[in-house]
């Protein structure tokens, strides 16, 4: 008997072959974004229990909402994979994935999906496993390393290709490749007009080089097909509230908050992070944020020590500081510092960042900046873009010029160029701007710089 396999060629087990097509359906629409996959996924293990690699996806799933009361569930699922009678090595090695994840285990997690996207170079789910564990890591070469291994066996004529291009734009981007970068995400777009990660990477190199118009009109001209997708589309919303804070329409920004970025209570990492992000940005440019970071801190407040994702820390330290939430940034803070002193992965720097931003919540200046000047750097270590991680840098000039120190403030902006530098034609314009910046002494001025990076 022929045996079952998905659109690319590799074996399933525990399923026929039209559950087969039902599941590279909702692969493909697990990574366009759309809402129910995982409901549509439940259905189909209804039908056929036995589908290993489908056990380990609801796994996946459960560790991919960043929460550590989501752990329990996913070990469930990788029992039931675990228990099943067939497996092949491929999806033994997903099991070993998923283990080392509920297991807090970031090497051996990593190690897995490099295996697997080695040995099965056309594992969709493998690959954007691995693509999307390195964002988290902070690691941008290997993220590049990654989609670059990829590109040897994967073609036009591979079903699913457009899905590969996504990651190896943002990967491109991330590392300053931006001409790439674009090519590769209208090639996505292509194929899938609405594809959410193509348009996001897309928005990434708008961002990076300063391209705010045409970031804005981008993303506003699918703005009414948004809310179709799951909730990562907050985040696309919170690109579109950052090219606004660019374009100085700060009451857009600060509608499109209360509307599309933190509209009602969420505990979704990205959400948190979306809204004390933007929140901290609209306050250094001067917006009266009104009540709002209370809504974010009741969001960290319920969550403290839940967290899975790092880079969400500091994010929750921060809006718990600003609303002079003590006794649950405490307890944040101490377990935070448990997690570091027990080794866990990326707990210390965490930890560290998280208490500098606290400082900063507080409003104490002088503190925040004696803790966070040093890990500034280091801080990417934490995850996420140069877009997100430029938080530490808007919170360190506004902190400068809070302290009166203006020669800290302007080396601090031309600092931040070197995250948007993509070689030899981006070149002079970055040094003018960094000229321009050595002569701007206006406080005001220096500030309105963070909108834009001070680019055209
Ligand atoms: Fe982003």
């Amino acid at each position: 008997m022929k045996p079952i396999t998905d659109a690319r060629g590799l074996a399933l087990s525990g399923l026929d072959a039209d559950q087969a097509e039902h599941y590279d359906a909702l692969l493909t629409d697990l990574y366009l974004y759309r809402p129910g996959v995982q409901a549509r996924l439940q259905d189909l293990l209804d039908q056929a229990p036995g589908f290993v690699l489908g056990q380990v996806l609801r796994g996946y799933a459960h560790m991919g909402d960043g929460l550590s009361t989501d752990v329990p569930e996913a070990r469930r699922y990788l029992a039931l994979a675990q228990a099943l009678p067939e497996a092949n090595e491929r999806e033994r090695l997903h099991m070993a994935a998923l283990q080392a994840w509920v297991n807090g285990r970031v090497a051996e997690r990593l190690q897995a999906l490099e295996d697997l996207v080695l040995r099965w170079p056309l594992d969709l789910l493998a690959y954007r496993q691995l693509t999307s564990m390195l964002f988290w890591t902070g690691d941008k070469r290997r993220q590049l390393a990654a989609a670059m291994q990829a590109v040897a066996y994967w073609d036009p004529s591979v079903s699913g290709h457009a899905l590969v291009l996504g990651p190896l734009a943002f990967a491109l981007q991330e590392a300053g490749s931006y001409e790439l970068a674009e090519t590769h995400a209208l090639q996505a777009l292509e194929q899938h007009p609405l594809d959410l990660w193509a348009l996001h990477a897309l928005a990434h190199v708008h961002e990076m080089q300063g391209r705010l118009q045409e970031g804005e009109r981008s993303l506003s001209a699918v703005a009414d097909r948004l809310n179709d997708f799951n909730l990562f589309r907050g985040h696309v919303w919170w690109h579109l509230a950052l090219f606004k804070v660019g374009l100085g329409r700060l009451d857009e920004a600060l509608a499109l908050f209360d509307q599309q970025i933190f509209p009602g209570p969420s505990v979704f990492y990205l959400d948190i992070q979306n809204a004390a992000s933007l929140l901290a940005r609209l306050e250094i440019q001067g917006v009266n944020v009104g009540e709002r970071w209370q809504r974010v801190a009741d969001a960290a407040e319920q969550t403290v020590g839940q967290h899975l994702v790092a880079f969400t820390w500091p994010h929750q330290a921060l809006a718990l500081a600003r609303t002079g939430r003590s006794p649950a940034l405490a307890a944040a803070l101490a377990g935070m510092r448990d997690q570091a002193q027990a080794g866990a992965d990326q707990a210390a720097m965490a930890q560290a960042v998280s208490e500098a931003l606290a400082h900063y919540g507080a409003g104490d200046h002088a503190l925040f900046m004696r803790q966070m000047r040093p890990l500034r750097h280091d801080a990417a270590s934490l995850g996420a873009s140069h877009a997100q991680q430029d938080l530490y840098f808007q919170l360190l000039v506004d902190t400068a010029l809070h302290l009166g120190d203006v020669p800290l403030a302007q080396s601090l902006l031309q600092e931040r160029l070197a995250s948007r530098l993509a070689g030899a034609p981006a070149w002079p314009r970055l040094t003018e701007v960094a000229r321009h910046m050595a002569q701007e002494r206006d406080p005001a001025r220096l500030r309105a710089l963070l909108r834009t990076g001070g680019l055209p």
